[in-house]
């Protein structure tokens, strides 16, 4: 579903994902189930936002003649943002196992709520590829903001975000600072509660994924 003020913002309303998130989102889900969790609705996304990727013919040999298939004409890169974009990333190589990992190292001053960047490996050709930043989660959307403006740097021009839950604070803030980044997410949740967390939410995604609660 695209959102009539929001057209680079797509919902994914699929009833296993949502079957899914709900799982994510119930607060008796131990560490090893959310870890699981959160790795099935990366793939299932990730199944639905590269369904337009353009493809190139490729020939082969069936065991009864030839035949001419296709590969992804671009390579893919994914970029989690750690720590909990970590979570969704083997689930997403298990769909497309040639896309390249570059990694962003990120997180909230829990006062400010503004993002530090502690880390930045990412592929040198990441330009000539598409890419999706990887986060279960948008807030105030500083943290993919500043994922953007890290990877516009490299000259990247094809880019996405893919995350769970999102709040009309973080849609609104990402989608005016970079208006052509297209945009995935499972929900969007009410609203940010006073110390910028996701209400309803999920959590804390790093936290519940890594058992550091
Ligand atoms: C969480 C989450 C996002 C960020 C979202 O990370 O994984 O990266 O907060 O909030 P924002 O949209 O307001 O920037 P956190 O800062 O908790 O770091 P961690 O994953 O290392 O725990
Ligand atoms: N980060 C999280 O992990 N959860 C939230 O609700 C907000 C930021």
């Amino acid at each position: 579903m695209n959102l009539k003020e929001y057209p680079n913002v797509t919902v994914i309303q699929h009833p296993v994902v949502q079957e899914q998130l709900t799982v994510a989102r119930d607060k008796t889900t131990p560490p090893h189930r959310f870890r699981r969790v959160i790795g099935q609705i990366a793939r299932l996304m990730a199944f639905e936002i590269t369904r337009d990727y353009p493809v190139r013919p490729r020939e082969v040999v069936t065991p009864l003649g030839p035949c001419t298939g296709c590969e992804l004409a671009r390579g893919l890169t994914l970029v989690p943002i750690l720590r909990a974009g970590l979570g969704m990333v083997d689930g997403i190589l298990a769909l497309i196992p040639s896309a390249r990992v570059g990694h962003l190292g990120i997180y909230r001053d829990e006062k400010s709520l503004k993002p530090i960047t502690y880390y930045n490996k990412l592929p040198p050709d990441i330009a000539q590829t598409d890419v999706i930043v990887i986060d279960p989660m948008l807030a105030t959307a500083g943290s993919l903001i500043a994922a953007m403006d890290v990877i516009k740097t490299t000259g990247a021009s094809s880019l996405k975000a893919l995350c769970l839950v999102a709040a009309p604070e973080g849609i609104a803030n990402l989608t005016e600072k970079h208006p052509d980044v297209q945009v995935f997410v499972a929900a969007i949740d009410e609203r940010l509660n006073e110390r910028g967390y996701i209400v309803p939410g999920l959590g804390d995604a790093g936290d519940r994924i890594f058992g550091t609660i």
